[in-house]
């Protein structure tokens, strides 16, 4: 070679080293500089690292955040969670500053995106469709749907409780798991579907499949996952149940189109699926509205399935609630016609103590107000929380602490109701079941807070008045311990199997 060549080579090989020594700078420079950021904040240092760290969240990550809730007061700190990433753990001082910031600063859809691998499960988090057909056509039409959820509670319970002439014990789980998805499925799809047993299971059943989905896409690692996440059998599950949700609503909302277009005198049907027909105005294909209605099952479903098992479980073993919520309910039910509409659930307020009791005491999650941050944030106390960071609130830990909750250690169910009887309009507002704030986060909080949660909150009341009128309640075997919590990292939820014993009241 001639030497003329070679010093050409090495000054080419010189500039390319130079160019990838640069481009390397740049790409990891915002990384090292969100390192560095994040490297402010104070941590939350258990003695453990990596996988031992790991198992240590999974095991005790309740112990953990309310060890960090004592001690960061009114400051910021990052924990590592089960993923290895730190979480910016937020104080609720510093809440009502992040509520006023907006969606391309402080993301919901971006965390959820993230939490839920929404890339490859396809979850419909795109866009506010659904959160606007809650927000803004369903909870508005509540007092309207009343009579019709009222009218499915009663049939759907006939339908799935077993007779109970003498006591029988129930897996009240699975019973309340068919009631909500056929309640829910009413007011979601309509008459039609919420008939069809396989339409509802295939929609039950898609949350589960989604979980497993999550988990395993969750084990691969990162630079795999565009190529192999696809190829899970968890993954190509999901695809099956989009599929199989589309082919049960097409033929509906090509039905309902076409009676729209054709028949003048045709009513349009008042359920979601219309309210989202009418929202997408035509651009979306069956596909996406089954996305749609898949997403919102996911958020509907279990949910309210889990509030409502805890409160049954909490109510076996505390049996002295049992006469004076069934007298609430049927004075309540008295002095409205012998009906349950809006204004009878209004009445219920013990009843909505109680199951605020029980969340407060057993909440689904240990976390609240997940978000990613999109644009760095600097605090009224001089703490900054990098773009990329992830927050949360220790929502569990505050709804032990006794300076919010008086003697937190306590099961009171009447707490909120005590607050309520001053008849003050801001008491009676703060102590109920649906209100969310700083120091009561189970739905969430600010812009994003569970839309669906008065929907929820009206369902659960009406299935749990139509069972404490109708049925005795127990635990089995003379046990008096309530069912433990099954706790896996930051989830919290009723133990799916367990059985209580219910007897039909004589009348
Ligand atoms: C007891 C039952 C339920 C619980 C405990 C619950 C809880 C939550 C929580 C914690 C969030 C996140 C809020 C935040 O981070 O600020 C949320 C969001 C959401 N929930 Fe619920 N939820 C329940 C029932 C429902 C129902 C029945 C629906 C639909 C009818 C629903 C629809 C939604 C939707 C669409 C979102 C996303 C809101 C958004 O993107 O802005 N939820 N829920
Ligand atoms: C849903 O899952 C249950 C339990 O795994 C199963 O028995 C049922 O056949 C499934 N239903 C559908 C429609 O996939
Ligand atoms: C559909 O939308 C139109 C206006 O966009 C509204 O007037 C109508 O009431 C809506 N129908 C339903 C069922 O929401
Ligand atoms: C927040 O909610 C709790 C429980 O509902 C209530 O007791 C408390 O008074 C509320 N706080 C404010 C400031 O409204």
């Amino acid at each position: 070679m001639e030497l003329q060549t070679l010093a050409g080579l090495l000054h080419t090989l010189q500039t390319v080293a130079i160019a990838a020594l640069i481009f390397v700078v740049c790409a990891y420079f915002p990384i090292l500089q969100y390192r560095l950021q994040l490297a402010r904040l104070p941590v939350f240092s258990g003695s453990e690292t990596g996988e031992k760290q790991r198992q240590a969240y999974l095991d005790s990550a309740k112990d953990m955040y309310k060890e960090g809730y004592v001690k960061f007061k009114d400051s910021l700190y990052r924990i590592a969670t089960e993923t290895g990433e730190y979480s910016v753990v937020v104080p609720i001082s510093l809440l009502p500053e992040l509520r006023k910031l907006p969606d391309d600063a402080l993301s919901f859809p971006k965390h959820v995106h993230k939490t839920m691998e929404v890339k490859y499960t396809k979850l419909g988090t795109e866009g506010l469709l659904i959160p606007h057909s809650v927000k803004s056509d369903l909870t508005p039409a509540l007092t309207r749907l009343c009579p019709t959820i009222c009218a499915e509670v009663d049939s759907s319970i006939r339908k799935y409780m077993p007779p109970c002439q003498d006591w029988t014990e129930v897996c009240i789980n699975q019973r309340l798991v068919d009631v909500i998805a056929k309640v829910s499925g009413r007011i979601f799809v309509g008459p039609e579907l919420c008939e069809d047993p396989e339409y509802l299971d295939s929609g039950v059943n898609y949350t589960l499949d989604l979980m497993s989905a999550v988990q395993a896409i969750k084990k691969l690692r990162p630079w795999l996952k565009p190529f192999l996440a696809p190829r899970l059998p968890e993954t190509i599950q999901l695809r099956k149940r989009e599929q199989h949700a589309a082919e049960f609503l097409q033929p509906i909302v090509l039905e309902r189109i076409t009676a729209k277009k054709n028949d003048a005198n045709w009513q349009e049907p008042d359920d979601m699926l219309q309210w989202m027909i009418n929202r997408s105005k035509g651009a979306d294909s069956y596909e996406q509205i089954a996305q749609y209605q898949l997403t919102l099952i996911f958020a509907a479903i279990h949910t309210t399935t889990m509030t409502t098992t805890n409160t049954l479980y909490t109510l076996a073993v505390t049996p002295e609630y049992i006469g004076p919520l069934r007298e609430e309910i049927r004075n309540a039910m008295a002095e409205n016609g012998g009906v349950i509409n809006a204004r009878t659930l209004q009445q219920m307020e013990k009843l909505d103590s109680y199951m605020k009791e029980v969340t407060r005491f057993y909440p689904p999650g240990l976390v609240s107000f997940g978000r990613r941050v999109l644009k760095g944030i600097t605090l009224s106390n001089g703490q900054h929380i990098p773009a990329g960071a992830l927050i949360e609130v220790p929502s569990a830990a505050i709804y032990g602490d006794s300076a919010h909750y008086p003697d937190s250690d306590t099961f009171d169910g009447f707490r909120s109701y005590k607050l309520r009887q001053s008849g003050k309009a801001a008491d009676i507002a703060r102590n109920q079941f649906v209100t969310t704030n700083e120091t009561n986060l189970g739905f969430g909080y600010g812009r994003h807070a569970c839309p669906g949660r008065f929907f929820a909150t009206n369902e659960m009341k009406m299935i749990l008045a139509r069972l404490i009128l109708d049925y005795d309640i127990k635990m089995p075997d003379g046990q008096t311990e309530r069912y433990p919590q099954v706790e896996i990292g930051t989830q919290s939820m009723p133990h799916p199997d367990k059985t209580l014993m219910f007897k039909k009241v004589e009348v």
